[in-house]
């Protein structure tokens, strides 16, 4: 069998494929294109866990590209009867798919899915472990604003271990050479984490004042059920929400990002979503393009942009 192009994580791709991205996106963006770069090009996509954003978006962008598109609901396929992954990859391959669009709350399932399905695997979410649409369209909006991330002050605040967002683009960020300061309290981010420029601090107001975005996260607890209580909400609250206070401390061109869904009074408060640096509808926006542009670029390879 072919071993085809698949996106696990953010790894996967150079630095530059990632600018290739970007190009791509942005091209994408000014004007959209024919609706046949995935004619004849068939998608499944299989969320074994909740999604409204990156679902959304995902089939959005391929029928923007003109693909077939089957969405199969995970509780109705053969895995829940005891159907080997293997064996529904091998199945699907078969039908004709070329492109399988997986969430699973299992790290490593789109992997193991991508060794037998004869198309291109990308991963829409897979546990703690990676998420790299949502970094690339993360990475996008930050270089929309910036131009270049080297040395740039990204800021990610608090559920980090179990964030699969956060893992991704942590990957991203150290590719494009900004410098990552990681904020949370030691359950959500143990000092393993730090490393070159990768940066830990505990106390949230200490950074506000020198970082060019801040990326927040929702506490993920439906990831941590077999441990519970490792910081109160009070406790959290108090040192990791983004607040009304903690606001007037950024600098006037900083940025607030957040990949949702964000829990409103846990990790940012309603003004958060009335600043003028919120950018969270662009992100989403660009969620839609940069998803059209990873779909192109693994089946189609790179063009020529002028
Ligand atoms: C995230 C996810 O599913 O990993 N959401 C998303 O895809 N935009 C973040 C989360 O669940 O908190």
């Amino acid at each position: 069998m072919r071993a085809r192009r698949s996106l696990i994580d953010l790894d996967d791709l150079n630095r530059s494929e990632i600018e290739y991205l970007f190009n791509r996106t942005q091209q994408f963006e000014q004007k959209m294109p024919k609706r046949g770069l995935l004619a004849d090009k068939p998608c499944v996509n299989m969320f074994f866990e909740q999604s409204t954003r990156t679902l959304a978006s995902f089939t959005l962008a391929q029928q923007r590209l003109g693909a077939d598109i089957i969405t199969l609901d995970p509780t109705e396929t053969g895995i829940v009867k005891g159907e080997r992954v293997e064996d529904a990859a091998i199945t699907l391959s078969a039908m004709g798919f070329c492109v399988m669009v997986v969430r699973h709350r299992e790290a490593g399932f789109p992997r193991q899915l991508s060794m037998a399905f004869d198309g291109h695997v990308i991963n829409a979410g897979d546990g703690t472990h990676a998420h790299p649409t949502q970094a690339l369209l993360d990475l996008y909006t930050m270089r929309e604003e910036f131009g270049e991330l080297k040395s740039r002050k990204v800021a990610i605040v608090g559920d980090i271990l179990h964030s699969r967002v956060a893992h991704s683009n942590i990957h991203g960020l150290k590719n494009l050479g900004a410098e990552i300061i990681l904020v949370g309290p030691e359950s959500f981010l143990p000092e393993s984490y730090a490393s070159g420029n990768v940066r830990i601090e505990r106390d949230f107001d200490k950074i506000l004042a020198e970082v060019d975005a801040i990326m927040l996260l929702r506490i993920q607890r439906e990831r941590f059920a077999a441990t519970p209580n490792l910081i109160s909400d009070e406790e959290f609250i108090r040192g990791y929400r983004l607040d009304a206070n903690r606001l007037t401390k950024l600098r006037d061109d900083a940025i607030v990002m957040h990949p949702g869904p964000y829990n409103r009074g846990m990790e940012l408060v309603d003004e958060v979503l009335a600043h003028a640096g919120w950018r969270y509808a662009n992100q989403v926006r660009h969620g839609v393009f940069m998803r059209m542009a990873v779909l192109d670029f693994l089946v189609n390879g790179q063009k020529k942009i002028a």
